[in-house]
């Protein structure tokens, strides 16, 4: 039998803080809390509606009315903030998409109607085109081009619309150059200066999207890719300079997207800037982990909250997230 001297014992021993629930809880570098989330959900025409997206599953769309007792529910759970993304009629989508610039469609209706009924909660509209256009693209074609400078003047409008309806913030999503700073200036001088923007600063080319286009319906629809316009997902310098152009012209909060398999770019974009940085849980990463628990693969209260609780741990100040009732909910709960 072997004999231990007590000197050959470690004197450093790591499992001495994880030994009870409450050291634990004393070192903890990180907490989600529900102060965290940001609801994004998708509208549709109609009324009493809500309609199941099969590559989403939980989760559905939801007419004006019931997005409205939604987002209510969503306030009553401390989520400060809920994002809009509209189904819209193919019959109404042009090559211009001039939908986006209606000051009565979906996205504005519903911010109109949340804003009156549930007015202490922020509502974050996205700009850009796709939801809106024949073929997909966030900005105008022409020919096979995704046009910049004519596009970034439509989402200056979009953008006033949406602030007119009554957003507290602007979310451009589309990556076109020069967005923020041409946004920023029509806000301000439109008397929209309260009005804050969070960027789609680093937002990638990414597989990880697909659920949400079937989402907002333009899966069939987008003709090619939109790899002219946003990132190349081998990069993280470039993630930096986007950061950095958005926050000179003029954004006030700054976004990563995706966000798990981009937790480097949310380190290092927190580290160099240490501005109110967040992380965009896209509707693909949604779907992997809710088919794994779905399948009993993964449990589900516990994958939930780890995955929230990364981004925390990688920087990040917050996440827009399909979880994010569920997480409130499991939060509250302890
Ligand atoms: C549109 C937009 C997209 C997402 C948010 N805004 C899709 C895209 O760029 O094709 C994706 C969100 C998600 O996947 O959950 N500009």
């Amino acid at each position: 039998m072997k004999t231990f001297v007590s000197g050959s014992y470690p004197t450093v021993r790591m499992r001495r803080n994880r030994a009870d629930d409450w050291s634990r809880r004393l070192v903890r570098e990180v907490r989600l809390s529900a102060d965290d989330l940001i609801w994004p959900l998708f509208v549709v025409d109609g009324k009493g509606v809500s309609e199941p997206i099969a590559s989403m599953p939980g989760v559905a769309r939801l007419s004006v009315d019931r997005a409205v007792e939604a987002v209510a529910a969503a306030r009553d759970l401390g989520i400060p903030c809920v994002a809009l993304f509209p189904y819209t009629d193919p019959a109404v989508k042009d090559e211009q998409g001039t939908e986006a610039v209606n000051g009565d469609n979906l996205v504005c209706q519903a911010t109109r109607a949340i804003k009156r009924e549930v007015p202490d909660i922020g509502v974050l509209t996205d700009v850009a085109l796709d939801p809106y256009t024949s073929h997909g693209h966030d900005g105008l074609m022409r020919g096979a081009e995704i046009v910049n400078d004519e596009t970034v003047e439509v989402l200056v409008t979009q953008a006033l619309v949406q602030a007119a309806a009554g957003c507290d913030i602007i979310a451009p999503s589309d990556m076109m150059d020069g967005r923020v700073g041409a946004i920023r200036a029509a806000l301000d001088e439109g008397g929209f200066a309260h009005v804050r923007i969070m960027s789609y600063a680093a937002k990638y080319a990414s597989a990880f999207y697909g659920p949400f286009r079937d989402a907002i319906g333009t899966r069939k629809a987008l003709i090619g890719d939109k790899r002219t316009y946003q990132m190349d997902p081998g990069n993280t310098d470039e993630a930096l300079r986007e950061v950095a152009l958005d926050l000179q012209e003029g954004a006030d909060m700054v976004m990563v997207k995706p966000g798990m398999p981009y937790l480097d770019v949310c380190r290092r974009v927190k580290e160099t800037f240490a501005v109110p940085t967040y992380a965009y849980q896209v509707s693909g990463e949604y779907a992997m982990l809710a088919g794994a628990i779905g399948n009993g693969w993964l449990e589900r209260e516990r994958t939930i909250l780890e995955s929230l609780t990364a981004f925390r741990r990688a920087g990040c100040d917050g996440i827009l997230t399909y979880f994010a009732i569920e997480a409130a909910q499991l939060l509250r709960k302890g």
